[in-house]
Order: structure tokens, then sequence, then C-alpha cells
């Protein structure tokens, strides 16, 4: 019986583990699969360089070499950016090869076209790698949606800016001293913009609310900040009453209509993220019949991705979901979704007054006051109160310092 083609584009972290994995794991897969997986090709920039690939294999730098080879079953893309990977996809798509991709930005913006791309050409797309890389968070999902409603997925979705915040508390490092940290270990690149600014969460949560609700949101309407303009003083002051600061990503069905959100938030002891450090990830999915489900692993680096892509591999080839049934149909609203209120922690650098809010009674002595307040109330008061912070607070706080408003 034939092997099984596979090609890889791109040979980084990601492509060399993926190429590592299927070498070791022959016997696996061939047990698994009932036929051996070989890797017939592997595409890179520069072919120049020595990679110690086996002499077998075709090394190309032009993927049309790759499409004219009589067989290749699997198309396994580890690329960065959305070109030329989307269009190498589409070809790929186009030639009847089941796809296997890690890349978020070009899946965030192409997976729902790529998906019924597949569906035409009866081919499959795995793409458990784009979102918390080792964690199985798309499975999850897809198997819980066979009879749960979803109603919230947040998580921290980002592990290079969890380690810089989790060594700013730790170590009480300032920004720029975690962040350089972060980059010496290799958990950072040399330009962190993706991280650390929140767009790397961002593309990962767009990519989970398409599975959760069948949508998206606009993505102008999804609030994206970073973690660049937390202190280290701000992160110490928290932590005096029990919270953390995580870049929280989150989104929700509220009345009908999906509200995302990344940025920095405050975790407390009693919340599952609260313990989540260093470069680990986690999710939480909250499932009308199951309740809250919550994953943590590692959310990147060379095996865990490959480890996702090559469970991908398995499920492409042996009756994996077909693209029709991965997501939900449509998301309606249910007489649960509630307009929500939130629980916000300001914090005033000085002594100045709090505007917009007729009576507070805060803890005057640490310059923060407790609120609970929606979206719509915080967004007026923030544009008042330029001067300070908000946060919004995850899980209980027991704090007697201040009193809670109701806006
Ligand atoms: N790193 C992780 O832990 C991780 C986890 C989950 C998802 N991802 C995603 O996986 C993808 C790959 O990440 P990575 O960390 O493996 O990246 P990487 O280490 O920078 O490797 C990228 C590879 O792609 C090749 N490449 C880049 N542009 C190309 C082009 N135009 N034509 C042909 N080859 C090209 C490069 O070739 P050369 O070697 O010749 O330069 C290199 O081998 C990204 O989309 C990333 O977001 C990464």
């Amino acid at each position: 019986m034939s092997s099984i083609k596979v090609a890889i584009l791109g040979f980084g972290t990601v492509g060399e583990g993926v190429y590592k994995t299927i070498n070791t794991h022959k016997a696996k897969l061939e047990a698994v699969l009932g036929r051996k997986v070989e890797v017939a090709a592997i595409l890179i920039k520069n072919k120049y360089k020595n990679r110690g690939i086996d002499k077998e294999t075709l090394v190309t730098d032009d993927f049309n070499e790759i499409l004219k080879l009589k067989k290749i079953d699997v198309v396994v893309e580890a690329i960065v950016g959305q070109e030329p990977a989307f269009t190498y996809i589409q070809r790929a798509i186009q030639k009847g090869c089941h796809i296997i991709t890690a890349n978020k930005e070009m899946y965030a913006i192409h997976g729902r076209f790529l998906q019924k791309l597949a569906a035409e050409n009866n081919v499959s797309i795995g793409f458990e790698a784009t979102v918390a890389g080792g964690v199985p968070i798309i499975q999850t999902l897809q198997q819980l949606l066979n009879i749960n409603h979803i109603v919230k997925i947040e998580g921290i979705l980002n592990g290079t800016s969890n380690y810089i915040l989790s060594e700013m508390r730790a170590r009480n490092l300032s920004f720029n001293e975690a962040l350089k940290s972060a980059q010496e270990k290799g958990y950072a690149e040399a330009n962190p913009t993706n991280d650390i600014e929140g767009y790397d969460a961002f593309y990962k949560l767009m990519i989970l609310s398409e599975i959760a609700f069948g949508g998206k949101p606009k993505w102008e309407n999804v609030p994206r900040e970073g973690i660049t303009a937390i202190t280290a003083e701000q992160i110490q002051e928290v932590e005096k009453i029990g919270l953390r600061f995580k870049l929280i990503a989150s989104i929700q069905l509220v009345e009908g209509e999906i509200i995302g959100s990344v940025r920095p938030t405050l975790v407390s002891e009693q919340h599952p993220l609260y313990n989540i450090e260093g470069v680990e990830n986690s999710v939480s999915i909250e499932g009308d019949i199951v309740g809250r489900i919550t994953l943590q692993g590692p959310g990147a680096g060379m095996l865990p991705t490959a480890s996702a892509m090559v469970e991908d591999l398995i499920h492409v080839l042996v009756g994996g979901k077909k693209t029709n049934d991965l997501y939900q149909k449509s998301f309606v609203g249910t007489e649960e979704d509630k307009k929500i209120k939130q629980c916000w922690l300001m914090i005033q650098p000085g002594e100045a007054e709090l505007k917009g809010v007729s009576t507070f009674m805060g803890s005057e002595r640490d310059h923060h006051v407790l609120l609970e307040a929606d979206e719509l109330t915080i967004s007026t008061l923030r544009k008042e109160n330029h001067w300070a912070s908000f946060f919004e607070v995850l899980g209980e706080l027991n704090y007697k310092d201040s009193v809670r408003l109701t806006s």
C-alpha cells in the first residue's frame, strides 16, 4: 500500500518540530493510519541552509515544484504571515490536499473562506495549532458543540505577555527588564509587537469566536489593548489586595451579539486563570450544560505545537469532522443573555476626584476603588477620568476597604 505523502511549508520552530515528530513516531502513525507517513517535500526560503533533512525529501524554495509532485496527501503550513501562505493553501486545496496550519494571522482572516473551499474540494483543514499551541482547545470546543451552547470563552492565549507579567510580579522587574528576559529566553521575538500589543491573542480569539458562535464580531469593535502600559508599581499595588494582572482574551454572547475584548485584566485568587504563570496558556470555556471547563498547557514551542499538528494529521486522514460541521451554524441570543455588569478596579495615581459617579466610597488610602458597571459606563468614566486606570476584575474579591457601586 502506498505511503501517505506530506509536504511541510516552513522549516522553523514549527515545521522542524512536525518533521521530527513524524520521524520519531513512524511506527505509531503507521499503526493508527494503517500506512506509512512520509515527508516528501519541504518548502523553505533559504535553500542553502544546512538543516539535516533526509536526502530523499525534496527541499525547495519554489512551491510550484511541490505542486508538481505526483502525489501529496497533506500540506502542513508553518510559515509566517498572511501571504504567501494563503495563496499556497488555496492552490493545495484545489489540488485535493488536506491542510494543517499553525498560522493564526492567516487563518483568523481567511479561515471561513478556506473551510468553504476545502468543503467544495472534499478535503479537511486542521487548525488546532493556531490557538494555544499544544492545548487541544479546538477539538474540545467541537466536541462540546455537539450538544452545548457556548456562553463564554476567556483565556490567557499569549505566553509571551504572560511570562512578562509573571516576571514583573515575581521579580519586581520593570516592563522593559521583563521583556529583555523574555527575549533572552527565546519567548519573545526581536520585534515583540504582535505579542505585547495583543494582536496574537486577538487573532486566536477571532478563530475561537468562529467556532463557538458561528461568526466574529466586527474587528474594529473589539477593544484590543496590550500590556505595555502596566507598571511594576501597579502590579505590586494590586497584589496587596489579592489580584494579578493577566492579558485576558474574552468572547461571549450578550443579547445575541458577539462581544469580545483583549486587554489587561485583574484576576482574583479564586479564578482558574490566577495561577497560570510564565509561558503557559489557559482557556476557560463556559457551556450551558457542562458549566465551566478550563484547559491549561504549553501555548507554543516546537514539540507542543507539533503535537497539535500531528494529531490533526490523524484527524484529517481518518474521518475527522467534515468541514461543514466545524462551526456552529448560527448564533442566537438566549433569554439568559443579559447586559452584563462587570467588576472593575479603578487605580488613581493621586488624590484626584472621580468624576461621573455621584456617590462613591473608596479606599482613599490606597487610591483604588471597586466599581460594578457595564462596558459603556466604564468607557464614559475613562473619558472623564483620563488620569486613572480601569481594569476589569475576574473572580471573587474579598476587599473590605472599598464599596461596590452599581452605576
Ligand atoms: N513558534 C511557535 O511556537 C508557534 C506556535 C503556534 C503557532 N505558530 C505559528 O506557526 C507559524 C510558523 O512559526 P515558526 O515559529 O515556526 O516560524 P519561524 O521559526 O520563523 O519559521 C518560519 C519558516 O518559514 C519559512 N518561510 C518563511 N517565509 C517563507 C516563504 N515566503 N516561502 C517559503 N518559506 C518561508 C522560513 O524559511 P527559512 O528557514 O529559509 O528562513 C522558516 O523555515 C507562524 O504562523 C506562527 O504564528 C508558531
